[in-house]
């Protein structure tokens, strides 16, 4: 029986955080600063990188949520899948940090602007190669972090790297990870696409546009949202992807933002309970980090049906699952993720001065390339694996 799980140093587990007892994190919810998006970028057909918002999709509100039909199986046949041999690591964000490098320069303005008057700092600004912020992440890894406190099976493996000031975080799939991507059963792999079906029967690419159910769906097109937010002490960078935002366009992202998700229809108490236990914590969590407010639910049948739709809103969900015994704590949630990068802070000291940013000249081509140098493994000094531990 696994009781204690810990993440350790790579090289030999001499700074060990440990995540039990779960008590060490009930404590008020810690500081976490409004989040605000700083910048968009798109992925498309191609898995291409676009510096702008090309792909972000528009909520079509069904003609009445309460009843509806939309077949998640239709179209698998037609599936164009992003190659997840492929590890992207941190790259899509890097390209988008060094298109948008003036954006940092404001965040240190806020961060010094008592101490130095504009014009020192101005001079300071042209060769100002620092971000000014702490983490630089993608939203999922943060949603991982915040999750571990409940997780009681999967475990992870992030890489960090301290670069200028700023710790870089980047998760490295584990062999059990890549087991069961790669040996998924036939059924398991058709029902990954439901949650993608779903999304293009409640989105078009125009405000007043149709959803398009006859289109192919292609998963390697992404709409990703640049959000500038702090965690108590930690200033934090990070991207995620968005669903779609609501059509109305005087509302400000993130709070246009949806998150569109599916599950099974709920009937027995049991189920009800690992709803709350295990979906709602993860949708809750992913949520919460961007600050989207509405979270879409595509209730489904075994057939991949979805029948009805619900809202949830984010804020409200610690509400939902303090009505009957909770079987989690956001706080504990925070606190956790909170002094975990606090301890990060602590273990990775060493500056990587090969470089975690690095721009490179692409032959024949004015453009500028963008290398997270040889990934993972070589370049990130350290790596911080959360596992079960027997
Ligand atoms: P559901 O969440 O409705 O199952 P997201 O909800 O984050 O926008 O992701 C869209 C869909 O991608 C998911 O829909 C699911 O089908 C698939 N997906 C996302 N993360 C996944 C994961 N870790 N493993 C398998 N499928 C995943
Ligand atoms: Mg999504
Ligand atoms: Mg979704």
């Amino acid at each position: 029986r696994y009781d204690l799980k810990r993440a350790e140093d790579f090289s030999g587990g001499k700074v060990a955080f440990d995540v039990y007892p779960l008590s060490r994190f009930d404590l008020p919810f810690p500081n976490y600063r409004q989040p605000s998006e700083v910048g968009v970028f798109s992925l498309d057909a191609e898995r291409d990188f676009h510096n702008d918002g090309r792909k972000l999709r528009c909520y079509v509100v069904p003609p009445d949520p309460k009843h509806v039909n939309f077949d998640l199986t239709e179209g698998y046949d037609t599936l164009i899948k992003r190659d997840e041999d492929e590890k992207e690591r941190l790259d899509h964000m890097l390209r988008w940090i060094l298109k948008n490098r003036r954006k940092f320069l404001l965040a240190r303005r806020s961060v010094s602007s008592s101490s130095e008057t504009g014009e020192q700092e101005s001079e300071h600004a042209e060769s100002d190669s620092q971000l000014h912020t702490d983490f630089i992440a993608w939203r999922g890894h943060f949603t991982k972090i915040l999750c571990t406190p409940y997780e009681n099976q999967d475990g992870w493996t992030m890489a960090v790297s301290k670069f200028n000031g700023t710790w870089y975080i980047s998760e490295v799939e584990t062999p059990e990870q890549r087991d069961r991507r790669v040996n998924m059963a036939p059924r398991q792999r058709e029902m990954t696409y439901w949650g993608y079906k779903f999304e293009q029967y409640l989105t078009a690419a125009e405000p007043n546009g149709k959803p398009e159910t006859s289109d192919p769906v292609n998963t390697n097109e992404a709409f990703c949202t640049v959000i500038r937010t702090r965690l108590n002490t930690h200033s934090m960078v990070f991207s995620g992807e968005v669903d779609c935002r609501i059509a109305d366009n005087r509302m400000r992202a993130p709070q246009c933002y949806i998150e569109l998700k599916t599950s099974r229809e709920t009937y027995k108490p049991n189920q009800q309970r690992n709803f709350r236990r295990y979906k709602l914590l993860k949708w809750w969590a992913q949520s919460f980090l961007p600050g989207v407010p509405r979270i879409v639910a595509g209730f489904r049948d075994d057939n991949g049906v979805v029948n009805f739709l619900e809202t949830f809103k984010t804020m409200e969900i610690p509400n939902i699952i303090k009505a009957d015994s909770p079987t989690w704590n956001p706080s504990v949630c925070v606190n956790f993720c909170d002094q975990f990068l606090a301890h990060v802070k602590k273990v990775v000291q060493e500056d990587n001065h090969r470089g975690v940013l690095r721009k490179k000249r692409v032959e024949n081509s004015a453009e500028e390339e963008l290398r997270m140098p040889e990934a993972t493994r070589q370049q990130f000094l350290d790596v911080v694996r959360f596992k079960w531990r027997n």
